[in-house]
C-alpha cells in the first residue's frame, strides 16, 4: 500500500460529518497521476441521502482530471472491517479492474487488503453496455 494513503484516509475520517450514525470513515485514492485523493462521508437529516468516503474521494479524483484508481485505502473506527457499500464497490468498479487493490484500515494501520475482485466478481461494467 502506497504509504500516503493511510494518512489521507485518516484525516479525511476525521472531518467526516456523521450526526446521524457517528460512524466516521475515510477513503482516500491513488490515482493514476500520482496523486492522492480522499474524501470523507456526507450525512444529512434525510437519513439515507447521505454519501460514503469512497463516494466522495472518487468525485475529488475526476475533479482532478483523474478516471483510473491504482489503490483505494478505506478506514472506518471500531473492531469490524470497514468494507465498501454494495453501490461504492460499483462506483469504485468504474475506475478500477478486478485487480485494483482496496486497503481496508484501521485507526491503527492496514487490516486486510482484497482485490475489487473478490469484492465485486462478475461485475457489470461499461463494457457489459455494448
Ligand atoms: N460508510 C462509508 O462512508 N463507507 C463505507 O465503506 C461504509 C459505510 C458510511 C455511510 C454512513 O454515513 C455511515 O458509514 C454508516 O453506514
Amino acid at each position: 500500500m502506497d504509504p500516503r494513503l493511510l494518512d489521507a484516509a485518516r484525516q479525511a475520517m476525521a472531518k467526516a460529518y456523521v450526526p446521524n450514525s457517528k460512524f466516521t470513515v475515510g477513503a482516500a485514492i491513488l490515482g493514476d497521476d500520482g496523486v492522492i485523493y480522499a474524501g470523507c462521508n456526507v450525512e444529512n437529516a434525510s437519513y439515507p441521502e447521505g454519501w460514503c468516503a469512497e463516494t466522495s474521494a472518487i468525485a475529488a479524483m475526476v475533479l482532478g482530471g483523474v478516471r483510473k484508481i491504482r489503490e483505494i485505502a478505506v478506514i472506518g473506527p471500531g473492531d469490524q472491517l470497514t468494507t465498501p457499500c454494495g453501490g461504492c464497490r460499483q462506483r469504485i468498479a468504474e475506475f478500477a479492474t478486478a485487480e485494483t487493490p482496496v486497503h481496508i484500515c484501521g485507526v491503527e494501520g492496514l487490516r486486510r487488503s482484497f482485490k475489487l475482485g473478490e469484492l465485486l466478481p462478475a461485475a457489470f461494467a461499461q463494457e457489459n453496455l455494448a
